[in-house]
């Protein structure tokens, strides 16, 4: 399909794993295993359409306090999917990236993501970053107490104190805004993604659950997108 103009930058908060592994009488862990064949096409997509950054919410803040075992299935499925998807990621020149609270995440997973991260950090056909464990309050907070020690360790002065400096103590330091938000599922809220970069983001809901979201269903999105008019406050 071909756009007058497509978003540099894509999130996408992948939800409703859950529902469509239920409708079907499923286990849930069966739709979080679907929803990376999704995440698998989407990625394809995009690099086709030739955006530079995708960044997809898989693990909240929040996701911790689920059942253990949904937990612990979700990491066993992170380890697979880095270490499946690592030679994909070199061949195609994709640079992996991941944002949130890592330290809580299990450290043989912690390790894979770190390797992946090292071994296409030269790459940038496209930008994929994971939000795992990823809460934008605690990024908020965490910016803060940084800004906090700098200032006293007399690193920085507090009259530089801007956005531009501000937003490099986020998660996301060096990366666009996102352009376009997309939550699947038909849930209309953030659940605490990017609430600071997606001031003037354009968001976009749809009812498809996440397993079934697939290339025309990022082709409906970005026809969407194409016609968005985004004023940035101004007339
Ligand atoms: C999104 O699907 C994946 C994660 C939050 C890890 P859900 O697991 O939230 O699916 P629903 O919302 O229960 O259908
Ligand atoms: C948001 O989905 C987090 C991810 C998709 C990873 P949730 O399913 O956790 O959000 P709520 O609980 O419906 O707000
Ligand atoms: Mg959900």
């Amino acid at each position: 399909m071909n756009f007058k103009n497509v978003p540099g930058h894509i999130a996408v908060i992948m939800d409703g794993n859950g529902r469509w592994a239920k409708k079907r009488n499923l286990h849930r862990i069966q739709g979080h295993i679907e929803g990376i064949k999704s995440l698998k096409s989407i990625i394809k997509a995009v690099m086709a359409y030739n955006i530079k950054y995708l960044t997809v919410y898989a693990f909240s803040s929040e996701n911790w306090q689920r059942p253990q075992d949904e937990v612990d299935s979700l990491m066993d499925l992170l380890y697979e999917y880095i270490n499946s998807e690592l030679p994909y990621l070199v061949k195609n020149k994709i640079r992996l990236n991941f944002i949130g609270n890592i330290s809580k995440i299990p450290e043989h997973s912690r390790k894979s993501l770190q390797n992946a991260a090292d071994k296409t950090g030269k790459f940038g056909r496209l930008n994929l970053t994971l939000a795992l464990s990823y809460g934008a309050r605690e990024e908020i907070l965490n910016a803060a107490s940084q800004i906090a020690k700098d200032f006293k360790n007399n690193k920085i002065n507090i009259e530089d104190l801007d956005e531009d400096m501000f937003s490099s103590y986020l998660y996301t330091s060096g990366m666009p805004e996102p352009d376009l938000l997309i939550r699947t599922s038909g849930e209309e809220r953030l659940s605490n993604f990017m609430l600071y970069q997606a001031a003037y983001t354009e968001v976009y809901f749809t009812k498809t659950l996440w397993p079934d979201f697939r290339k025309k269903n990022l082709d409906a999105a970005l026809k969407n997108y194409e016609k968005r008019i985004r004023r940035f406050g101004k007339t």
